[in-house]
């Protein structure tokens, strides 16, 4: 089972993330980092703008697990200007080592191969931090992903659509499809950290902690993992 830590707050849980991603990069300077967006990982990247202060971050690489298809990625909610605004401008990470996959349309047909690729020459990814959806999504891999699939073009859910909602001025600005890393491809990280915050992710956390492995839940999937850490508050872990 994976490993669950429940610690006061938000914050708290940032600052904890933080210290073993220091400890990392201490270790092994172009250390490979799995980056997540939503709000869940915000205080990871906080505590790391204190933390990494002082640290050569300049080999420090970095892949993001999703993006929107068919958002201009200069758009200021594409994951690309997200990442690209809590994490590399505030820790000073070279921007040309920080990867996010290309949802633009011209590219699409190998983007998701593309992107396994860069992965795998990077030498795969040391630590992957990761949210959960409500419906218990991982990256962008809703319920029915395989936990096989590797980085590929899905369609969102409406349950997402309407959660990310809150970025975009209407739900109809939404995008309908993504790109993902696949289960697959997140089993691959040789440590993976799942952050969940409040009430309303209790249920998916249960069910990806203590659950049983179901593609339905794709957040289950971290059973499979041999080193998984999940990071929680104490609502987050009421239903554990
Ligand atoms: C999005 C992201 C996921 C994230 C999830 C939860 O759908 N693609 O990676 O885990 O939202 O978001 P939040 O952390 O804001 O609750």
């Amino acid at each position: 089972m994976a490993e669950v830590v429940i610690v006061e707050n938000a914050a708290a849980a940032g600052a904890l993330v933080a210290t073993e991603i220091v400890e990392l990069i201490e270790s092994r300077p172009d250390a490979v980092l799995g980056l997540a967006t939503g709000s869940t990982p915000l205080p990871v990247y906080l505590a790391l703008r204190t933390q990494l202060a002082g640290h050569d971050v300049s080999q420090v690489r970095g892949f993001a697990l999703d993006e929107y298809v068919g958002i201009d990625p200069a758009h200021p909610e594409s994951y690309r200007s997200v990442i690209t605004r809590e994490v590399v401008e505030p820790l000073g990470l070279d921007p040309q080592r920080i990867h996010v996959p290309n949802g633009a349309a011209a590219t699409i047909q190998h983007a998701g191969d593309d992107y396994e690729a860069a992965i795998a020459a990077a030498g795969g990814v040391d630590l992957q931090i990761l949210g959960i959806g409500t419906d218990g999504h991982i990256g962008f891999n809703e319920p029915g992903s395989s936990f096989a699939s590797q980085t590929r073009v899905k369609t969102l859910t409406e349950q997402t659509r309407e959660d990310n909602a809150r970025f975009f001025d209407s739900i109809d600005d939404v995008p309908r499809h993504c790109i993902t890393q696949g289960l697959g491809t997140i089993l691959k990280a040789r440590h993976l950290v799942l952050l969940a915050f409040g009430e309303g992710k209790a249920q998916a956390v249960a069910d990806a902690v203590e659950g049983p492995l179901t593609a339905f839940l794709p957040g289950s999937a971290i059973q499979l993992h041999p080193h998984a850490t999940v990071v929680v508050d104490e609502a987050a872990a009421s239903r554990l």
